[in-house]
Formats: structure tokens, sequence, C-alpha cells
């Protein structure tokens, strides 16, 4: 079936709006009506010792970001790396290692061939993809499918968060069958994500006026601690995709161990950082960046924002969520600020230069 835009002006525009029903067909897919979590037959990680997850782009920060709920919630060692590194690094494979791959098209050479490198090493391959007839889907044990619907803009946003709620919901299973406790609210909570993420899509106002300003930078920098620091790194990389900015993410504590020597009143800072537990320690690194004259865009919730607003260059303000889920709604702020900055500069949003939705040759 033909796609088409469905009234909005860009694929991307239409794929950000999305996300509340991508995430929740995704989300029916793997959560029973008790919110019990459902797994495809064979995955199981009552024995598994150790997770390995590799992926190219905005599916890698996804893995990032899935690696904290693992080794948090499910007290699972994780390793994670980019394709392009995994395939060629050799590396050994511990005893009762799964090994998972995620990819939207499911046809990305490098993570293919980092597949194919695990084939017969890891216990269980397992592919998180988009695309179920794909090569990646072909040649997994397990196909956990992404439920997401085609996704045609080059730079991915609904694949990106429909691939954290699906991770997130693995972590948790993963943490029961190894007999843990889940996080009060878990799993259920995670069905507030689609209405969270419908309210969080009217920031878009505000995150198109300030893009006119973020448009005229040489420099953007982005800022997350903890969880939220892959979510830093995927705003950086949206917006240089898109905008041809150069931006850079930042985990918040790395900030002095090199990039504040960029700060100047020319370079905005993005900041995200919604009040969880590291919440303070992330507010004393913006300090930093304001000591110098940096212009900060702080992305925070309410609370957050009386504790930390002040002195900040602007806030935006994001509902309140329980801390696991919180980089799957931070998504979308890194996504409209990418995206209103290039409508800002007038460049092809959909089909940025030199890019290409699916990287089939190496
Ligand atoms: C390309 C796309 C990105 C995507 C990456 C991985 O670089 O432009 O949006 O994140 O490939 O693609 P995959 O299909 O494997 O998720």
């Amino acid at each position: 079936a033909r796609v088409d835009k469905d009234g909005h002006k860009h694929f991307m525009a239409k794929e950000i709006a999305e996300q509340p029903v991508a995430i929740d067909r995704a989300l029916k897919a793997y959560m029973t009506d008790n919110a019990e979590i459902t797994l495809p037959e064979g995955l199981d990680f009552t024995k598994v010792e150790r997770l390995t997850m590799v992926a190219c782009g905005t599916a890698f920060y996804a893995c990032m970001v899935a690696k904290y709920w693992f080794e948090r919630i499910a007290r699972l060692p994780v390793e994670v790396d980019v394709a392009s590194e995994f395939r060629y690094r050799e590396p050994p494979v511990a005893p009762n290692t799964l090994a998972l791959f995620v990819s939207q098209s499911g046809e990305t050479a490098d993570t293919l061939a980092a597949l194919r490198y695990m084939d017969g090493k890891a216990d269980k391959i397992v592919g998180l993809v988009n695309v179920p007839e794909s090569s990646i889907a072909r040649e997994s044990d397990v196909i956990l499918p992404l439920h997401a619907g085609p996704e045609i803009s080059v730079a991915s946003t609904k694949a990106f968060t429909c691939q954290l709620s699906i991770l997130l919901l693995l972590a948790l299973r993963a943490a029961e069958q190894r007999g843990l406790p889940l996080p009060d609210g878990m799993p259920g909570d995670l069905r507030s994500l689609p209405g969270l993420i419908h309210q969080s899509l009217a920031g878009e106002k505000q995150i198109a006026a300030s893009a006119r300003s973020l448009a005229k930078a040489q420099d953007i920098i982005f800022l997350g601690r903890g969880q939220l620091y892959p979510l830093a790194l995927e705003g950086a990389l949206k917006l240089k995709e898109l905008s041809y900015i150069h931006a850079e993410g930042y985990a918040s504590g790395e900030l002095k161990h090199g990039p504040i020597a960029l700060i100047d009143e020319k370079v905005p800072v993005v900041v995200l950082a919604p009040r969880d537990e590291l919440f303070e320690k992330t507010v004393s690194n913006m300090q930093e960046v304001m000591a110098r004259g940096g212009k900060v865009i702080l992305v925070t919730d309410a609370e957050g924002a009386k504790i930390a607003g002040e002195g900040t260059h602007e806030v935006i303000i994001m509902p309140q969520i329980p801390d696991a889920l919180a980089p799957i709604l931070y998504a979308v702020p890194a996504q409209q600020i990418a995206y209103f900055t290039a409508i800002a500069k007038g460049t092809d949003v959909d089909q940025p230069r030199n890019l290409a939705k699916s990287v089939t040759v190496e």
C-alpha cells in the first residue's frame, strides 16, 4: 500500500505525530489487557548470563538506553556496540549469551554482518525489526516485530520510541524471569505512554519558535545523564542530520573533561533532565554552563523547572512521568528540536543530503 503524508508537510512530521498510536500498537503486541508481558516462544532470560546488543545509528541509541534498563531492573550484564565496530572486533562470546540486534529496516549491512558473526557463538539470536520479511528477521532465531508501521523519513522517529517501549518490556520480563521485583507500577504504567506522548506533542509551538534562534547557531551541545545520556546523543544526531548544524551529545558529567571549553554565549546547550535521582547532578553541570555564558534550553518537568529554571534561556516543560519511561517521552522534544531547526534552515527534512534510510552496503 502506498503511504502518504496524511496532511502533514513531511513524513517526519507525520511519523512524530503517529507515535502515540504506534507505541500503543507495539505495547498491545507484547502485553495483555491485565498487564502481563507476553514474549514469543523461545525467548527466555532465565539462564541468560549476558546480553549483547548491536545496532547502528538511532537503533544503537535505543540499545544504549536499554542497557540501563536491563542492568538496573533485570541485573543482567549488558554489552552494547555499534555494528561496524563489533563485527571486526572479534569479541569473545561468554557462555549463555543472548544476542539482540535492533534494526528498523532489518537490512543494515553492518548489523547483519554482526549477527552472522554471532551465529553459532551466542545461545540465541534475537532480531527486533520493523520489517518482518527482512534479512535480519530471516536470520534470527527469534523475531520481535516492532509494529511501528512503515517509516519513510530518513531520520528514525516512531521506530525509535517503539524500539524503546519493547526493549523496556523485555527488560521487565527478564527481571520477572530472574525472580526480581519490578519497579512500582510496572509494567502497567507503560500504558500511560501514548497519552503522555500525545500531550508532549503540543510542545511543538514553543519548540518551533525557539528553533528559529537555534537555526542561527554553529554548534549546539546536548547533555543528559544516566538513561537520558543516550537521548542527548540521539538529539545531537538528529539535529546534525537534519539541519547540518554541528551538534554533540555528551554525558553531563563529562562536560568538564572537554566540551566546556566550547561554551560561550553563542553555543546553545540543550539539557535533558527529568526530575529523577540524578537531577541535582545534571543541574550543577548546567550551572557550570550558565556561569560561562552558555545559553541553556532546559527540558524538564514542572517540578524540575521550579527548582532549576532560573537563569536558563528557556525551559521546555514535559509531563511528569515514571522514571523508567522518561527516555521514551524525552525522545519527542529531541525530534521536534531537530525537525523545526531544519524547517527554519530550509533543509530537506525527509531526505537530508548524503544520507540513506537503509544502509545496505558497508
Ligand atoms: C541509517 C538511517 C538511520 C538509522 C540507521 C540504522 O543511518 O538514516 O535513521 O537509524 O541507518 O538503520 P536500521 O534500519 O538498521 O535501524
